[in-house]
């Protein structure tokens, strides 16, 4: 069991044609139920603006099953028994026309498969019609609370800038309370990110040294080898900055370097990673030119292939200025971290797609084997969040023999290697602590709010004051723009690209 009580619950998916409901949700719903955690009294609404048969709606969300679930995706009975509480509801969501026939339908569902009134509202749109949606819901009474609950799920990303996104959070907070809005960043909902608390607070051999006086520095890199596919129309809004680093990657730095929060309570938890984003030193103008690199991608070869450049993908302006890949320096002013660098970096096209954190730890101080062997491997401590799963400790050992030699050596610890250890996708835990009413893993409104004031200086200086990279600047398959790689040689150090 992932825990808690489950909730009967009527889904209402807006966007329920959409990638996103096709690739992520439908098979999360599945899994859930072949893994027993789906509620017994459950059905989903999927409003779409396309106009199909139900029939052909489950057809089609089988099939997004059969290609995208995680278990047991050839079985068909389990594949109707969770079709057939699918439901198809043709309606243009943006216009306020249909959505009290809407409400009615839903009533409909939910005197069915006695969902008692609990209703779940997942928008997965564009983000322009998460206002209009919500204004909309609440003017045809369905959000109403008092005899079940309403909840609200929030794709990414919310808002572009931190002035829009409080435009849309007054919007969305004048109809429901923070405690029933879910924003969504997946991230939070893979394994792994979860057991960075774990693995920090649970253990008495790592909290002693997470600090200033044992840490030389820390960098975080989540690199892809996919390009933008067919999301270049959206990409072109959101750039790495708005896409992964904004979100993502800030989560990955909150969990990495929060104190240990009091409990293991929501609030505790959230408001010890919004302490993260509020010590974190502001760039500058200055600082936004020397610690941030942008960069693009040109042609290139992926995994031996021909792929090509950004401004040649569908939907991608051909002298595009968006960034598909971003690095950045910060240091967080706290007791804990001052002094220690911290590194981030995210791109499209790179050699691999991986995850993961790398601890480096400072030197011991120069004498005994340090004098002697010249310069040894920094100690590491690696977080990997995916695709493999795992920690990995890289220290240094005698290499086995009559001469004195010293080596790097591993402890290597990998969850998801064993076969049939597969972990749950990210949506599906999400999905459950929905339905559980469990919002530790959604963004709460500060987090947003505090990293948008960070990430706004940055795009303000990028628009106004600093000229454009002559992008592209790094071939695809390549780990980014040399400026990247500059950004720690110059500080002595370099990426961990292991
Ligand atoms: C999404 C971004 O939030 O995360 C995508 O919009 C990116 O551009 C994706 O590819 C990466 O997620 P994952 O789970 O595949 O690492």
């Amino acid at each position: 069991m992932f825990g808690g009580i489950i909730i009967h619950s009527l889904l209402v998916v807006f966007g329920g044609t959409g990638d996103l409901a096709h690739r992520k949700i439908y098979p999360a719903i599945y899994n859930l139920y072949v893994s027993g955690h789906l509620p017994e009294n459950f059905a989903m609404a999927a409003v779409g603006r396309r106009e199909k048969t139900e029939e052909t709606f489950r057809k089609e969300a089988a099939s997004s099953i059969r290609r995208y679930a995680r278990e047991n995706r050839g079985n068909q009975e389990d594949i109707d028994h969770v079709v057939s509480r699918f439901f198809y509801w043709q309606a243009d969501f943006t216009k306020y026309n249909g959505y009290e026939e809407l409400k009615d339908y839903l009533n409909a569902l939910d005197a069915r498969f006695h969902t008692h009134g609990n209703r779940i509202f997942y928008l997965a749109v564009a983000p322009e019609h998460f206002g209009t949606i919500v204004q909309h819901l609440d003017r045809s009474g369905m959000t109403d609370q008092e005899r079940a609950y309403k909840r609200v799920v929030i794709e990414k990303p919310f808002g572009k800038d931190l002035a829009s996104a409080i435009e849309l959070n007054n919007i969305i907070t004048g109809v429901f309370k923070e405690d029933q809005i879910y924003r969504i960043d997946h991230f939070l909902g893979k394994e792994m990110l979860q057991n960075i608390l774990v693995i920090r607070f649970a253990n008495a051999f790592f909290e002693p040294l997470w600090n200033n006086k044992y840490i030389d520095h820390i960098q975080i890199t989540s690199s892809e080898t996919v390009g933008v596919e067919n999301r270049g129309g959206y990409y072109e809004t959101a750039g790495a900055m708005r896409d992964m680093m904004q979100n993502h990657m800030l989560q990955l730095l909150m969990l990495t370097a929060m104190e240990p929060p009091v409990s293991l309570d929501t609030h505790a938890i959230r408001d010890e990673k919004v302490k993260v984003l509020k010590a974190i030193a502001p760039f500058s103008p200055e600082k936004v030119k020397t610690n941030v690199v942008r960069g693009q991608y040109g042609d290139g070869l992926i995994h031996g292939k021909p792929v090509s450049a950004y401004r040649k993908e569908e939907r991608v302006s051909p002298d595009s200025d968006t960034e598909t890949y971003i690095a950045m320096k910060l240091e967080i002013e706290n007791f804990r971290w001052a002094g220690v660098p911290i590194y981030l970096r995210t791109g499209k096209r790179m050699p691999v797609k991986t995850t993961k954190i790398v601890i480096q730890f400072l030197p011991l101080p120069g004498i005994l084997y340090y004098r002697n062997f010249g310069s040894l491997e920094p100690n590491r401590l690696i977080i990997e969040i995916q695709p493999r799963e795992g920690v990995i400790i890289r220290f240094n050992g005698k290499k086995p023999g009559t001469r004195n030699e010293i080596i790097p050596v591993e402890l290597d610890f990998c969850q998801n290697c064993a076969i049939g250890e597969v972990s749950p996708d990210a949506y599906e835990k999400l999905l459950l602590d929905v339905m559980n009413g469990d919002s530790t893993l959604f963004t709460r409104w500060d987090e947003v709010e505090y990293a948008w004031r960070l990430m706004d200086n940055i795009t303000r200086e990028w628009s106004s004051n600093i000229e454009n990279p002559a992008f592209p600047n790094y071939a695809s398959g390549t780990w980014g723009p040399a400026a990247a790689d500059d950004l720690l040689e110059r500080d002595g150090r370099f990426w961990f690209n292991d």
